[in-house]
């Protein structure tokens, strides 16, 4: 087997492995990407679905801005375990810093270097104690890796889970819009992917405007990933104003009677 193929063959391994952590209550559609980094390091990514659906986080996107929100851009492979889909070949492709080729359905290469595969990248971040100032600006020096060319509003966020981890995520922009991603959904996403549990405090951080607030679509995703979760905004001078989830979407939509049984 020529070299290239017995990794791509490792690599859509650890992507199936990758599905398995799938959140997908509403389609039973696991999916799973794996990004090889130059080291040979691993970053993963699963489809982390929502009861509004096109807040549906997908394998590629989430695996992408884990990249982003850990500062690490030396892409060799982006492996999945199924075909790209049209739309997601068309959202590579408008990413201006990359010039992908395609060796097979499943398989983005930027160019022809592919090293080892060698362990799994572990995005986690120190634990910086009980002192929610401590988590706030935490969160501030995670936005500095925030990708904001569209906004020039950079924001990050540390989730902790009930497992203990301590998780990084920025937003990460894109030029079309429509798959822009926040940093919370991003670090949130990031919990689901590496299983490390459920988020217990939600910190983040718009380094550039104190009175920043997460927006609708990660209030949604919030409440379903993480119900019980507090959210901590910084307030940058001040200490960070704590919010509980059903706070931040009074009545929300939970999607209930879409579940299907058994999945
Ligand atoms: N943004 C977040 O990352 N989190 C929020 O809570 C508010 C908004 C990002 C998304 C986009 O990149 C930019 O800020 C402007 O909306």
């Amino acid at each position: 087997m020529p070299a290239h193929e017995a990794i791509f063959s490792v690599l859509a391994d650890l992507a199936a492995q990758s599905a398995d952590h799938s959140y997908v209550p509403y389609s039973g559609r696991k999916e799973g990407c794996v990004i090889l980094l130059e080291d040979g390091s691993v970053v993963h990514g699963c489809r982390v679905e929502n009861a509004s659906f096109q807040l549906t986080i997908g394998a590629l996107i989430n695996a992408w801005s884990t990249l982003h929100a850990i500062g690490r851009l030396d892409v060799a492979a982006v492996v999945q375990n199924r075909p790209f889909t049209p739309s997601e070949k068309v959202w590579l492709d408008q990413m201006p810093e990359f010039d992908w080729h395609y060796p097979s359905a499943a398989v983005a290469l930027p160019d022809d270097h592919l090293p080892e595969p060698s362990e799994s990248l572990q995005p986690i971040m120190e634990d910086w104690g009980t002192d929610p100032m401590d988590g706030a600006s935490t969160a501030r020096l995670v936005a500095e890796w925030a990708h904001t060319p569209q906004s020039d509003f950079p924001v990050g966020c540390v989730v902790k889970t009930d497992a203990g981890y301590h998780l990084p995520g920025v937003n990460v922009e894109h030029p079309d819009w429509a798959h822009i991603i926040c940093a919370e959904r991003n670090a949130l996403s990031t919990a689901v992917a590496y299983g490390y549990g459920s988020a217990t405090d939600i910190f983040v951080s718009c380094i550039k405007d104190p009175g920043g607030t997460p927006c609708g679509a990660c209030r949604q995703v919030i409440v379903e990933l993480a119900p019980e979760a507090t959210v901590w905004m910084d307030r940058i001078d001040q200490p960070p104003v704590p919010m509980k989830a059903s706070e931040l979407l009074p009545g929300s939509f939970t999607g209930q009677s879409l579940r299907r049984h058994g999945i």
